[in-house]
């Protein structure tokens, strides 16, 4: 099928280059010249595993084209709107400047039985009235959220664990709508993909309701991490016995530094405000908790480190291993991890902050941090502080590391080192949460 998709960032160039490979053929359009420039090359704006790889066969395959005209959009069946929802400034509702400019720039090139397919991540709502934008031209518009997640992207895309459609409330062209969405996920169908058909309401909830569901499953484990620091239990053998109950399960229960990234954060506002304005800002209250909970681990690492060079950080060299807000990114938006570098270097502390693929786009936002290799950052530390669980960090060896720094001292801001073996080794282990 032909397919256009607006906004080539994340979600839009994933999505674009994933949909070739599912045998489509697809022009991806995008108002920033040098990203479409790249990606026309077959060149990944952004670090994520597989991708490169994808970009490049898609590319040649010459199935998949880009242009910084909407008017490529035309001639297209489906034309996918895959462009961000910013938190706005000075509030937290979503900014949706990008989605209406997206689709009023789409208007003049759509024609009768297009399907416009919204899956930026949107305030309910907006799809009901960008279908009222859309259906003067004979096109209809869908809602199909996407659950991606950023190191697992191109897996989540091709093979995702289920899919939602929000469908017209007009039966034929809900029928219709369906029928194109179904041509374009056959493979996911065939492969018996879950699927839920819906209005456009319940598509736009069901994402930022599992996004609200993911964040308070880590603040809860986070919330419980902080009950543990002040009873001397470990908030990990905590979340090991109560994740043994299917009904709770074991993911997304590790306590650390906290979430970060561009979803779970922005999400869990832009839904606290979009309630508010239905006067059920009281159903979502416990997100604020949720927030707070996640701010304050932050705050905590930076106090574990302090505490743990005698009370002061200042004049002291800390090694922060990890920028990403996750590991397998280069993506540092609300990243706790580099939140803790800039911190400790405002405390004073001689910050040397390492990433294996963050650093770039760290010292871009935050050129008055010092950066290096790990090496660099290890060599003569006083702390050394993980708040990114790289395999590569995980994977270091403490007795290696102990003939490079100054003092054994590390924060474990992920639980994710062998306490047994740092402790072993001579070193002044804290975890998060634990004994
Ligand atoms: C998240 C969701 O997981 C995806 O399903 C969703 O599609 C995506 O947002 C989106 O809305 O686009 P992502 O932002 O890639 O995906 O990151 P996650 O894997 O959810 O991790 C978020 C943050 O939570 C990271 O900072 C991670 O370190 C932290 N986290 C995760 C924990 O602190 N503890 C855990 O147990 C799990």
């Amino acid at each position: 099928m032909k397919m256009s998709v607006i906004g080539c960032g994340y979600l839009g160039a994933v999505h674009a280059a994933s949909m070739v490979k599912l045998g489509h053929e697809v022009v991806g359009i995008d108002v920033d010249n040098a990203k479409i420039e790249a990606l026309a090359a077959g060149q990944s704006p952004i670090y994520e595993p597989g991708l490169p790889e994808l970009l490049v066969e898609s590319v040649g395959s010459g199935r998949l084209t880009f242009s910084t005209d909407p008017a490529a959009a035309k001639g297209s069946k489906v034309h996918f709107v895959a462009v961000g929802t910013p938190q706005k400034a000075g509030s937290y509702a979503a900014d949706l400047r990008f989605v209406d400019a997206a689709v009023q720039g789409l208007l003049p090139y759509l024609s009768e039985g297009d399907l416009v397919v919204g899956k930026s991540t949107v305030p309910v709502g907006t799809a009901e009235r960008l279908a009222k934008m859309v259906e003067p031209t004979g096109a209809r518009l869908a809602w199909n959220p996407e659950f991606l997640r950023e190191g697992f992207a191109v897996k989540d895309t091709i093979s995702p664990d289920r899919l939602v459609y929000g469908l017209p409330a007009d039966a034929g062209d809900a029928a219709r709508a369906k029928a194109l969405l179904d041509e374009v996920y056959a493979e996911a169908l065939a492969a018996n993909t879950p699927l839920v058909a819906t209005d456009y309401a319940t598509a736009e909830l069901v994402k930022v309701a599992a996004n609200a569901f993911l964040a308070t499953k880590i603040s809860f484990i986070n919330a419980m991490a902080e009950i543990s620091e002040a009873t001397g239990a470990d908030v990990t053998q905590l979340a090991d016995a109560i994740g043994y109950d299917a009904r709770i399960g074991r993911r997304f229960l590790n306590a650390g530094a906290g979430f970060g990234g561009g979803c779970l954060p922005k999400d869990i506002r832009a839904f606290s405000a979009r309630a508010e304005e239905l006067g059920k800002g009281e159903a979502l209250n416990f997100l604020k908790e949720v927030d707070g909970i996640n701010l304050r681990r932050r705050d905590r690492v930076v106090e574990l480190v302090v505490e743990a060079l005698g009370g002061s950080a200042y004049n002291k060299k800390v090694a922060v291993l990890g920028l990403a807000f996750k590991p397998d990114s280069d993506d540092i938006r609300d990243s706790p991890s580099l939140d803790v570098a800039v911190r400790l270097n405002g405390l004073g502390a001689n910050v040397v902050a390492s990433d294996p693929q963050a650093i770039a786009n760290s010292r871009r936002m935050h050129p008055q941090l010092v950066f290096g290799t790990t090496e660099e950052a290890l060599q003569d530390a006083d702390a050394v502080v993980v708040v990114t669980e790289w395999k590569e960090y995980r994977e270091l060896d403490p007795k290696t590391v102990g003939d490079m720094v100054t003092s054994k001292i590390v924060i474990d801001g992920r639980n994710c080192l062998d306490v047994a073996a740092w402790r072993d080794a001579g070193w002044k282990y804290t975890g998060m949460g634990r004994r």
